[in-house]
C-alpha cells in the first residue's frame, strides 16, 4: 500500500509536468489514398533520436475520411525494408483487400486495393498484420485512423469539427531502452504517448467535446476517467454509435478497441483536468492490472516493477480554453437506430477455446497461446464459414490472462460476457472482446454478409499482439455455397493434389484422384491474387503430371484448377 502511494505520487510529480503539445494527424481525404509506410526518426526524447515506421510521416499517420457508400483505392507503397502488409482494422471488405497476412506488400512495391465502405460511422484503424512482425512494425509506429461518417450521424447534434471539438486520440504505451529506441517484446512499456506524444497537454474549448479513443498498445488495457471525476457520455463503440449516450465515470478499452465519448467541459473554462488511465480498478487477470492472484506474483518478467501496473495515471493534460463559435453544448438524447441480432436467428455456434500451447502456472500467463490447441499456420483454413449464415462464436479462456478477442470481416454482437448480457455501451456493434480469464466465456453473433472468397482468409486473434504474433490467431474463409459446388471444397481439395510442397525446383506434380477425366487451366495466382503461371493441362484420373512453373519466386501461392465442373485449389509454397 505504501509503496503504491508512493509510486501514485511519483507519477503524479512527474507526468503533471506535460510540456508536449497533443500532436493532431493530419487528415487525408479519397476516393485515392496515397499511403507511404516509411522509415524515420523523431526526438521523443531531449538529445535521443529514436528510429521510428511511419506513414506519409515519422511516426503514425494521417487520419482518412471516408463516407459510408464511398468506393476507395488505397495506394499503400511500402518504402521500408521489410515485407509489410496494411490492415482496414473493422472496416467490412473483401478478403483480399483486408491486409491480413497473406496479401503481402514487399519492399518497393505499391499494394492498391479498392473496396467501398460499407461500415456505419465510427472510428476505425489500419495497421500492419504481418504473421510474426505485427507487433514489431506497430510498435515502431505504423498506424493511423479511419474516421466512417453516414447521413445518421450527420443528422445528430455531434461536436464534429476536426482537432477543434472532434479530437481523435491513439493511445499507445511503450518501452523504450536506454538509448530511447523502442523495445518490442517487454512489459517495460513505462512510456504514454498519445497521437505520438509524451507528456501532451492540449487546449479543449469550453463546451461539449467529442474524444474518439483508439487502445493501440500491444498489451495494456487502458481505464479512461477524468481526475475530477466528471461523467462522461459514451456516445460509439468499435463498429457504430451507440442507441443512446451512455453515462459513465470509467470505460475500460482494451488493445484494438475504440470508443467515442462526449465530455462536457463547459463549466471549467480556465481550469485544468487530466484524462487518466484509473488502472487501480481494472479487474485483475487483465494487463495493466495491479498485480493480484489471478496474474500470479512476479511471473511476467518486469510486470511488478512496471510503475503503471495498478496504478492511476495521466494520459493527456486538458487546458480549458474559451468557447468557440457554434459550440454544442448538450448531449442529444437518441443516437443510432441499432438492430442487434436475436440469438434465434443463429444458423450455427463455433467453440473457440484459448490456452497455453503447453499448460503451466507461467505459459498459463505469457503463453505462448493456441486457439482450439492450434498454433497460427499460413497454410490451415481453421474454420469455413457459408455466406449469409448467422453464427454464434463462443469463446472460452482456459488461461490466466484476459485476451481481446478481434474478428475480422463483419462486427458482432455480444450475447454475454460470464453469462451476463453486455452493459449498454458494450450493446452495439463490436469487433474486440475482452474474454475474462480462468474459464472465462464470451459469446458474440453476426452475420457473415456480402463477401466470400474461397481462398483468401479472414483472421480471428487475440489483440495483444505478442499473443498474436506468437500463433494466437486463427482464420476463415467464408464461401458462397450457391455459386458452383465445388468453390466449397476450398484450400484443401482431396481431389487434387500437387507435390512436393515446399517445393524448391520449379517441377510441380500434380495428381487428379478425382472421378472422371479432368482438363482445364491451371493457375498458379500470388497472395494479391495476380496470375503469375497459367497453362492448360489434361490430367487422366490416377496419373501424375509435372509442370514447369518456370521462375516463380519463392512464396505462398493457391494452386487453382479450373475445370468445366468447377474449381479446385490448393496452397503451394515455393522455396529457394
Ligand atoms: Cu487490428 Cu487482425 O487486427
Ligand atoms: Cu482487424
Ligand atoms: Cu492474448
Amino acid at each position: 500500500m505504501k509503496t503504491r502511494f508512493l509510486i501514485l505520487l511519483l507519477l503524479t510529480g512527474t507526468l503533471a509536468k506535460a510540456q508536449n503539445l497533443l500532436l493532431i494527424p493530419d487528415t487525408l481525404n479519397g476516393p485515392v489514398f496515397n499511403l507511404n509506410i516509411a522509415a524515420g526518426t523523431r526526438g521523443f526524447y531531449p538529445g535521443f533520436t529514436t528510429n521510428t515506421l511511419g506513414v506519409n510521416g515519422d511516426y503514425l499517420g494521417p487520419t482518412l475520411m471516408v463516407r459510408n457508400g464511398d468506393f476507395v483505392t488505397m495506394n499503400v507503397t511500402n518504402s521500408i525494408s521489410d515485407t509489410t502488409t496494411l490492415h482496414w482494422h473493422g472496416l467490412h471488405v473483401p478478403a483480399q483487400a483486408d491486409g491480413g497476412p497473406h496479401i503481402t506488400i514487399l519492399p518497393g512495391t505499391t499494394w492498391s486495393p479498392s473496396f467501398q465502405i460499407k461500415d456505419k460511422a465510427a472510428l476505425y484503424w489500419y495497421h500492419p498484420h504481418l504473421h510474426m512482425k505485427t507487433a514489431e512494425h506497430v510498435t515502431k509506429g505504423v498506424a493511423g485512423l479511419i474516421y466512417v461518417r453516414d447521413n445518421e450521424e450527420d443528422s445528430l447534434a455531434l461536436p464534429r469539427t476536426y482537432g477543434i471539438d472532434d479530437i481523435p486520440l491513439v493511445v499507445q504505451t511503450r518501452a523504450f531502452n536506454a538509448a530511447k529506441q523502442f523495445e518490442v517484446v517487454s512489459a517495460l512499456d513505462t512510456a504514454v504517448l498519445v497521437n505520438g506524444t509524451l507528456n501532451a497537454y492540449v487546449g479543449l474549448p469550453a463546451q461539449v467535446i467529442r474524444l474518439r479513443l483508439l487502445n493501440a498498445a500491444t498489451e495494456r488495457a487502458i481505464n479512461f476517467g477524468f481526475s475530477n471525476n466528471q461523467n462522461f457520455y459514451q456516445i460509439g463503440s468499435d463498429g457504430g454509435l451507440l442507441s443512446a449516450p451512455v453515462s459513465l465515470n470509467r470505460l475500460m478499452l482494451v488493445p484494438g478497441e475504440r470508443a467515442e465519448i462526449l465530455v462536457d467541459l463547459s463549466a471549467l473554462n480556465g481550469q485544468t483536468i487530466y484524462l487518466m488511465s484509473y488502472a487501480s480498478q481494472i479487474a485483475s487477470g487483465i494487463y495493466g492490472a495491479t498485480n493480484t492472484q489471478a496474474m500470479g506474483p512476479n511471473i511476467i518478467t518486469g510486470y511488478t516493477s512496471n510503475p503503471l501496473n495498478g496504478s492511476n495515471f495521466n494520459l493527456l493534460q486538458i487546458n480549458v480554453i474559451a468557447q468557440t463559435p457554434g459550440a454544442i453544448s448538450a448531449i442529444p438524447a437518441a443516437l443510432a437506430n441499432v438492430q442487434p441480432i436475436p440469438a434465434s436467428s443463429a444458423n450455427k455456434t463455433r467453440d473457440f477455446m484459448f490456452s497455453p500451447l503447453v499448460m503451466g502456472p507461467t505459459s498459463s500467463l505469457i503463453g505462448p497461446f493456441v486457439i482450439n490447441m492450434m498454433s497460427f499456420d499460413m497454410m490451415m483454413i481453421n474454420d469455413t464459414v457459408k455466406l449469409n449464415d448467422t453464427e454464434i462464436w463462443q469463446l472460452t479462456n482456459q488461461s490466466r490472462i484476459s485476451h481481446p478477442f478481434h474478428m475480422h470481416d463483419v462486427h458482432f454482437y455480444i450475447l454475454d460476457i460470464n453469462g451476463v448480457p453486455p452493459s449498454p455501451g458494450m450493446s452495439g456493434r463490436k469487433d474486440v472482446v475482452l474474454v475474462p480469464p480462468q474459464m472465462g466465456t464470451v459469446r458474440f453473433i453476426a452475420k457473415f454478409e456480402d463477401y466470400a472468397d474461397p481462398v483468401f482468409p479472414y483472421m480471428y486473434h487475440c489483440h495483444m499482439l505478442t499473443h498474436e504474433d506468437d500463433g494466437m490467431m486463427g482464420q476463415f474463409i467464408v464461401v458462397d455455397s450457391t455459386t458452383g459446388v465445388n468453390e466449397l471444397a476450398s484450400s484443401l481439395d482431396q481431389n487434387f493434389s500437387i507435390f512436393p510442397n515446399p517445393v524448391f525446383s520449379r517441377k510441380l506434380n500434380i495428381k487428379w484422384n478425382g472421378a472422371a477425366i479432368k482438363y482445364g487451366s491451371f493457375a498458379v495466382i500470388d497472395m494479391k491474387g495476380q496470375e503469375v503461371f497459367l497453362k492448360f493441362v489434361d490430367i487422366t484420373q490416377g496419373k501424375e503430371k509435372q509442370i514447369d512453373i518456370g521462375n516463380i519466386a519463392a512464396g505462398i501461392y493457391t494452386i487453382r484448377l479450373k475445370t468445366p465442373s468447377g474449381y479446385y485449389y490448393q496452397k503451394l509454397i515455393v522455396m529457394d
